[in-house]
């Protein structure tokens, strides 16, 4: 009778052995929430394709903000949803715009307690809902859309915001940011870039939470599925411009990508599990199809694994809770 040399199971025996052993871990400051919120509310609306998940008024925002801090969620992302849209996103850069006067409410209640971050990109703030504005012919306009994200990135560093998403996907927006904060002393506010950010169908439920106005697509800035050297390229492009993080999203169908960008570059790496990466588990889960809290689990750490420092997760809260209990 010959027995097995090699025996992994060993490592397998116990609930405390692995635990021992585990390569990969998830704790709540590595989740950041994002969170809508839209002006003139004054109850929270649920959004239909993201079940749990709603739009914020100011009041149940700065509330949601609050829990997120107690339960030690690293960061919460913000997300403005304006009542009047225009063709070069006014609200965007308005001090008094839905995004500005949320984040200063935001950091009224939580101050340092949980980093405030705002995406910076015009599509929900434009009457087109592109990411940028047009010119004659009606199509994205690199250039001029750099004037509006450096005024909008000024405006949300007035309003407090410690760390600017810039979501856009325009060339040279990270370098041309960053010289227009440096340029009024915001040399403290932080840049995340979503470097490689795909264009594909995952964002749909978003496009519901923000009521976007988009016809067609945005294949023009955001890259083609296909593409995982181009996505490796924005990425180190941002960071040679100044980018102090780099993303890659959406984050599941994308998880070579995240693996080859965390190997590439030393800055650290962010991935968002997107809208319809959320949407697909909860439908999945509401027909007890799979088990919600695994496949969230299992998620978050695959995410993890491939080498995301950082996840952007609608179940940031949730998973927060989740992790605490269990230590
Ligand atoms: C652009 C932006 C989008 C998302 C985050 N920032 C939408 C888009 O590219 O259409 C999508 C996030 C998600 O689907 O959860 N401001």
């Amino acid at each position: 009778m010959s027995f097995p040399t090699h025996r992994p199971r060993r490592l397998r025996q116990s609930p405390a052995v692995r635990r021992l052993v585990r390569e990969t871990h998830l704790v709540p400051s590595q989740l950041v929430l994002p969170a809508f919120v839209r002006e003139g509310l004054s109850e929270p609306v649920p959004i239909g394709s993201m079940p749990g998940i709603v739009q914020h008024s100011l009041d149940s925002l700065r509330r949601a903000a609050a829990d997120a801090a107690e339960a030690g969620v690293g960061g919460i992302m913000l997300f403005g949803v304006p009542a009047v849209r225009d063709a070069v996103g006014s609200g965007a850069d308005d001090p008094d715009g839905i995004l500005n006067v949320a984040t200063q409410a935001v950091i009224a209640e939580v101050g340092e307690a949980i980093v405030v971050q705002t995406d910076l990109c015009l599509d929900e703030f434009t009457d087109h809902g592109h990411c940028g504005v047009l010119d004659a012919d009606g199509s994205v306009d690199n250039d001029a859309t750099l004037e509006r994200y450096a005024a909008m990135g000024l405006a949300q560093a007035r309003a407090g915001s410690h760390l600017l998403g810039l979501s856009g996907m325009m060339d040279g927006q990270v370098a041309h940011v960053r010289a227009a904060l440096d340029a009024e002393g915001f040399t403290d506010t932080i840049i995340l870039a979503y470097a490689a950010k795909y264009a594909g169908a995952f964002y749909g439920p978003f496009r519901e939470a923000v009521d976007s106005q988009l016809k067609g697509d945005r294949r023009t800035y955001q890259l083609d599925p296909g593409n995982p050297r181009e996505g490796l390229r924005e990425a180190l492009l941002d960071v040679e411009e100044g980018a102090d993080i780099v993303m890659v999203k959406p984050a599941l169908p994308y998880l070579d990508v995240l693996a080859e960008v965390r190997a590439s570059v030393d800055v650290p790496v962010w991935a968002y599990q997107v809208s319809g990466e959320y949407a697909m588990i909860e439908a999945a889960a509401a027909h007890n199809w799979i088990d919600r809290r695994g496949a969230i689990t299992e998620s978050l750490l695959g995410i993890r694994r491939a080498g995301a420092d950082a996840i952007l997760t609608y179940w940031a809260l949730e998973a927060a809770e989740w992790l605490r209990a269990s230590l």
